[in-house]
């Protein structure tokens, strides 16, 4: 079998303790870009990939994310700072250096970039064809890659002929012509519906696994970090503001930007609640409380427990809205709650107390609980 074919040795390679010094595929440091124009594009930036870890890249639009991946391969230089691929610093390299580096980099666009005057095997063949690779072995390397992808059958197709996740999938195919130890993903699902995504999330993650390749992407889809990444990184104005393991940073982002980003995910009050909604508390009225279980504490969404202690101390009590979702083992999520106000005395004093009494009780059994207000 030729050495181009993907070599299951690898993954055995891969998922063995790294030796010392190499447990980083991409380190950033103190990395900054500024473009001819004067534009700062990365500022300060600090980062570390590990080996073998899906890395997700979020933020706003223009924040900074692709110019971070362009430094990784060296299609961009930082004018600060230092970015290190396996422990070697791009920005060292000569250009035949940076040629072997982009070798072992894959990388899948939004666009796919595909030929459309070349079949299938021949838009995965050609970087085979221009590294100057022989026939046989660019035939086993691309029947073996077809196979990967599950494109067999279109390997005579033509681009134009392939569907959005067919044409994503000759993307992938290509870029791993070279068996690459990284592959970075600029928004590879974003022109794809909710089910393709679904479909190239599962075979990069497929691929994650058994090539133990370390993947870094970026999306502005956040149900695909949540799906997929053991990391993310989130970029806002070309810093780095807040980093972690997806479920930490998800169960309870400190930052505004990834507060923006992930409310898309988040159970935010209906609309005819917070229309409703009171400030002050009323006799007889319902307290709205943001109850969240952010993955980090010993607490479970145990709702019975939660419906007991609101119980004991009022009147009814109604789970109102929201969800849990389990995030690589860790539940968390978001709850709107409502207990009835039912204080001894109808004073206000004897209401906040008796507010207060419901938040510490729920408090109990939550990691966060909040007054969002009265109905
Ligand atoms: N070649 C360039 N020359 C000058 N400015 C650039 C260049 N490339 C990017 N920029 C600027 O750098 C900033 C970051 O751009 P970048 O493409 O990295 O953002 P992004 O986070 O990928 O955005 P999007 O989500 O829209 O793709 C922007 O202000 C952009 O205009
Ligand atoms: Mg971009």
């Amino acid at each position: 079998m030729s050495d181009l074919i993907i070599d299951e040795a690898r993954v055995d390679a891969a998922s063995a303790a790294p030796a010392y010094g190499e447990a980083k595929s991409v380190v950033f440091e103190r990395v900054g870009k500024v473009f001819g124009g004067g534009t700062a594009a990365l500022a300060d930036v600090d980062l570390a990939v590990a080996r073998g870890e899906v890395f997700g890249i979020i933020g706003r639009s223009g924040a900074g994310k692709s110019t971070l991946l362009r430094l990784v391969n060296g299609l961009e230089k930082p004018s600060s700072g230092a970015v290190c691929v396996n422990g070697v610093s791009v920005g060292t390299l000569d250009e035949r250096a940076l040629v072997a580096l982009r070798r072992r980099i894959g990388m899948v666009f939004q666009h796919f970039n595909l030929l459309s005057a070349k079949t299938v095997r021949e838009n995965i063949a050609l970087p085979l064809k221009i590294a100057g690779a022989r026939k046989r072995a660019i035939d086993e390397k691309v029947d073996a890659l077809l196979e990967l992808v599950g494109l067999t059958a279109k390997r005579d197709a033509y681009p134009r002929s392939l569907s959005g996740g067919q044409k994503q999938r000759v993307g992938i195919a290509r870029a791993l012509v070279h068996d690459p130890d990284l592959l970075l993903c600029d928004e590879a699902t974003s022109a794809l519906d909710p089910e393709t995504t679904q479909q190239i999330l599962a075979l990069l993650s497929d691929i994650n696994r058994r090539l133990g390749l370390t993947i870094v992407l970026i999306t502005h889809e956040m149900a695909v970090i949540r799906e997929v990444c053991d990391s993310v990184a989130v970029i806002e104005a070309g810093q780095v503001v807040e980093t972690g393991p997806v479920w930490r940073v998800f169960g309870d982002p400190q930052h505004d930007a990834t507060q923006a980003l992930l409310r898309t995910l988040v159970h935010g009050l209906p609309a005819d609640l917070a229309a409703r909604l009171d400030r002050a508390p009323r006799h007889g009225a319902d307290v709205l409380l943001d109850v969240r279980y952010t993955g980090e504490s010993r607490h479970e969404p145990d709702l019975g427990s939660l419906a007991v202690a609101l119980g004991a101390l009022g009147g009814r009590v109604n789970f109102v809205h929201g969800g849990i979702d389990r995030i690589q083992g860790h539940a968390q999520g978001r709850l709107v709650v409502s207990a009835q106000l039912r204080a001894s005395g109808a004073d206000a004093a004897g209401l906040r107390a008796h507010v207060d009494a419901l938040v510490a009780g729920a408090r109990r059994h939550a990691d966060k609980v909040e007054v969002l207000g009265y109905v």
